[in-house]
């Protein structure tokens, strides 16, 4: 599976680039606004320090606006990947880019109908939401499984991307699943590092090594 750091924050994205597992990065609106400065050129800054898809937001509602400020966006970098939510003129302006070769990542996806939709309209990934699905009380993984079943059944290649993830259990749950991508939070990837045992087991190693090194 793919990891994707879910954030807009320069500093977290080169710490976590420099552990040399980043695959890619998610942003969204929200996101950005936590950084208060120009969205193109934080957009352009995270294109040029993680080798992987940039995804960037689109926020017209229409589909002739949204195609054209895709374009705007993907003109600012070869690896950016234009967000969309799933909506009628959303679908529509997929259709449209993804023939002109831009990349689409579909979001706001909470069902697997919503992720059929977006397939076949040509969207290169797709971003089920599993953490809002569950903090409504809904199975937030089900609906992941549900959509990489249905992709398997008819071969889309489409890729999965697990977005809105709380917690390490649902990377970890998203890699059983076969689901191609998570995109995780900067916090969740601190908590992922992290086991008693390691940092136990580095202490007394430490320790026991000092006893000899000068011998
Ligand atoms: C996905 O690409 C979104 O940025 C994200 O995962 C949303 O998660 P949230 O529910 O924590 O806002």
């Amino acid at each position: 599976m793919k990891l994707f750091i879910d954030t807009a924050n320069i500093d977290h994205i080169k710490e976590i680039n420099g552990w040399g597992i980043l695959s890619g990065v998610t942003t969204n609106p929200t996101l950005c606004s936590k950084e208060c400065r120009s969205f193109k050129d934080m957009i352009k800054e995270i294109a040029a320090i993680v080798d992987g898809p940039i995804s960037a937001e689109a926020l017209s509602m229409k589909k002739d606006e949204i195609v054209k400020e895709a374009k705007e966006l993907a003109s600012i970098a070869g690896n950016i990947v234009i967000k969309v939510p799933i909506m009628p003129d959303g679908l529509a302006a997929t259709k449209i880019l993804s023939e002109e070769g831009i990349d689409i990542n579909m979001t706001l996806i909470f069902s697997a109908n919503q992720a059929m939709l977006a397939a076949a309209a040509g969207a290169r990934y797709v971003s089920p939401f599993v953490g809002r699905l569950d903090d409504i009380g809904n199975d937030g993984m089900g609906v992941i499984e549900e959509i990489m079943e249905a992709y398997i059944n008819f071969d889309i290649d489409t890729e999965v991307i697990c977005a809105s993830i709380r917690h390490p259990q649902h990377v970890v749950d998203a890699a059983l699943i076969g689901c191609d991508i998570s995109t995780i939070p900067y916090e969740v990837f601190k908590k992922m590092i992290k086991h008693p045992l390691t940092d136990k087991g580095i202490e007394s190693f430490q320790q026991d090594w000092e006893k000899i090194k000068g011998l």
